[in-house]
């Protein structure tokens, strides 16, 4: 009766069970995978414009399969800002990311074919592979220090036949961000390989430094046929809009027939809103406000585990460069899983154990630093506290 692309295993883990059970108890917990931002109690959604919502222009209907122009120059303003200089036809507007992948697969990938995903990386990716038929293969990150491309990887090499690289930058968990020296080798293996870099950047508003050899954006990255994605759920922590975009760029040929074929996918859902897509010129405009806000949370949970981590010898907090997310070494005492168990079960935190991310070994925790800090700061107390009993 059903396809063999949905014949997952429907079967909920260990962690997941013990979380539900908690839950219907009524349990109080301190979540620390929280990432919806909506759920974090910041300020700027008070003041957040909806007037948009409301314009009367929205009892109209103007189909366009790439999103209203005026919605796409404001995200080719974006990209301005960061000296890629894109026209607005460059922009195709999605219902978020996900729709990007599969559009872009969709795009590229014959059934079977394969695709160069980051490990340890972004969990979804399995699922939109598995419904869009693509094979999906991991290439590993490094890390020593910070987090490295690896160019020598045997799986990385082996993908003769890849159609496709996804980088994730700054990537989920490990806030890794690609350098001009990685990305110059990826447009080099691209090239030769006659395949396409697809560059999810939901998280690049999100960096804790400057360094100098950090890639701005692949927006503007000419040398291949890419694709960047962006989005508002996180640039703007409005996930429930359900706004992203592809930016696709390349040598001219091979793009103009990429921008053809998208036309035709994305004028065959037409699957953004017209409400949403009038209103987000206004709130894009509030970017530096809302990010600020997010910023100085992010910032401020960071600096809080770096401090407390000092207090912990056996345990490590990996260098990250930017997003969402904090990575902690921990001792391998236990794997992954139990530690998780036990700090929900003991002490009542909450937190992803780092198989979720694909981690090439034990034992790795993933922390929000999205949290409200006193929910952050108490959960990390009774982390630490944890691992030293
Ligand atoms: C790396 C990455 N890409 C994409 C998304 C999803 O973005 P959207 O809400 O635009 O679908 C997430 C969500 O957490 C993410 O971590």
């Amino acid at each position: 009766m059903f396809s063999n692309r949905t014949n997952w295993k429907i079967k909920p883990n260990r962690l997941s069970l013990e979380l539900e059970s908690l839950n219907k108890k009524g349990a109080p917990l301190l979540d620390l995978t929280e990432s919806n931002p909506t759920h974090c109690g910041f300020e700027f959604y008070k003041h957040l414009p909806l007037d948009g919502l409301a314009n009367p222009e929205n009892k109209n209907y103007h189909p366009s399969p790439q999103g209203l122009k005026k919605t796409r120059e404001t995200v080719a303003a974006y990209y301005k800002e960061k000296n890629a200089d894109l026209s607005s036809e460059q922009i195709i507007l999605t219902a978020g990311t996900s729709e990007a992948y599969a559009f872009l697969f969709r795009l590229l990938v014959n059934p079977g074919d394969t695709v160069l995903v980051p490990a340890p990386s972004y969990p979804l990716f399995d699922f939109l592979a598995d419904l869009n038929d693509v094979t999906l293969a991991p290439y590993r990150l490094s890390y020593d220090a910070l987090w490295h491309m690896p160019f020598e990887n045997p799986a990385y090499d082996a993908a003769a036949d890849a159609k496709a690289l996804i980088v994730v930058h700054p990537n989920n968990p490990t806030g890794s961000f690609l350098k001009q020296g990685e990305l110059h080798a990826l447009n080099q293996w691209a090239s030769k390989q006659n395949a396409a870099l697809i560059s999810d950047e939901v998280f690049l508003d999100y960096g804790f430094d400057h360094s100098p050899d950090r890639v701005s954006t692949l927006a503007a990255n000419t040398a291949c046929l890419t694709f960047t994605l962006g989005g508002i759920s996180k640039s703007l922590g409005l996930p429930q809009m359900k706004l992203g975009w592809i930016a696709a760029n390349g040598p001219e040929k091979l793009l103009k027939t990429a921008l053809e074929r998208l036309e035709i996918i994305a004028d065959t859902y037409l699957s953004v809103n017209s409400p949403v897509q009038n209103a987000a010129p206004e709130w894009l405009a509030l970017r530096g406000h809302i990010q600020k806000e997010i910023m100085a949370r992010l910032q401020k949970n960071k600096n809080f585990l770096a401090g407390k981590i000092k207090e912990a010898p056996a345990c490590e907090m990996l260098a990250q460069e930017g997003g969402w997310y904090s990575v902690l070494k921990i001792p391998r005492t236990r794997t992954e899983e139990e530690w998780a168990l036990e700090l929900l079960k003991k002490d009542g935190v909450y937190i992803h154990p780092g198989y979720f991310f694909n981690f090439e070994k034990e034992a790795f925790l993933v922390l929000s630093l999205l949290p409200a800090e006193k929910v952050f700061q108490e959960g990390v107390n009774r982390i630490l506290a944890r691992t030293k009993a």
